[in-house]
């Protein structure tokens, strides 16, 4: 189902394996019409399947992406490049080993860097001079944040460090041994990096997310819901699966598009 409300277009798939196609689709789609695309991207558990149907989309259908440069939205502090939960691990698992994409295009937040404020400086400098970000991937806490900007957060902000919410850190947990090991620190692109993206693409899947996504599209434009925000930003995709749709189904707004 499509929907499309305020500059908000509003995919709604059955199921995680759809989200992760349909999501797919349109990044590959930016990337086939502009193969020197800068794409935004993200962590988590949401974009897993978005990356291996990038993947597929490189091995099987030819993408390219040796032009195309990328700016991961966080990374924890401090942590080495090299331990398992690094989001440079990450990327490197999920997506960037396994596509044609050149080491010097890849940018991610060096959690290994302790001048953390040169470190954001010079990020949001490297985003600048390559002209901005034309699509950027976002998942979405269970408290409303896009990156790690939780709730309380400053719209303008550009990239700067975080004090992760206890939250988020139990939300976390689950990739670590124990939650004592998940860093307490971030580097996050900040609002005001995502809201100069040319377009935005966000993803959520799962019961868990259905209430946050719903203040996200229809609730007051808060710090309290980072994500809110989005609702200013004119060119918005967001695709969820059945079970992250739940409320924002029952919801009056809807009702005319659903019938
Ligand atoms: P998740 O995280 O994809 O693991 O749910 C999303 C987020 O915290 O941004």
């Amino acid at each position: 189902m499509r929907l499309k409300l305020n500059g908000i277009t509003i995919y709604i798939t059955e199921s995680y394996e759809e989200m992760s196609k349909k999501t797919a689709s349109i990044v590959l789609a930016q990337v086939t019409i502009k193969p020197n695309s800068i794409l935004g991207l993200a962590t988590g558990g949401t974009p897993i399947g978005l990356y291996k149907e990038m993947v597929y989309g490189y091995k099987s259908n030819g993408v390219d992406f040796s032009q195309v440069k990328t700016f991961n939205l966080d990374e924890y502090f401090p942590i080495k490049k090299d331990n398992e939960q690094s989001y440079a691990y990450y990327m490197n698992e999920k997506l960037f080993n396994h596509i044609n994409i050149s080491s010097e295009n890849i940018h991610i937040p060096n959690g290994e860097n302790v001048n953390t404020k040169e470190e954001c400086e010079s990020y949001n400098e490297q985003i600048y001079s390559c002209g901005g970000i034309d699509l950027q991937v976002l998942g979405i806490g269970n408290n409303g944040h896009i990156g790690f900007n939780e709730p309380d957060v400053s719209f303008e902000a550009r990239t700067h460090l975080v004090n992760l919410d206890q939250e988020t850190i139990e939300a976390n947990a689950r990739f670590f041994e124990s939650e004592e090991e998940v860093p307490r620190q971030a580097i996050s692109m900040g609002i005001g990096n995502i809201m100069h993206s040319r377009k935005i693409l966000l993803i959520a899947s799962g019961k868990s997310k259905a209430n946050i996504i719903s203040k996200t599209l229809f609730g007051d434009i808060s710090p309290n819901v980072p994500a809110s925000i989005l609702q200013l930003h004119n060119d918005v995709t967001v695709v969820l699966d059945q079970e992250a749709a739940e409320e924002i189904l029952q919801r009056e707004e809807l009702q005319e598009y659903i019938r």
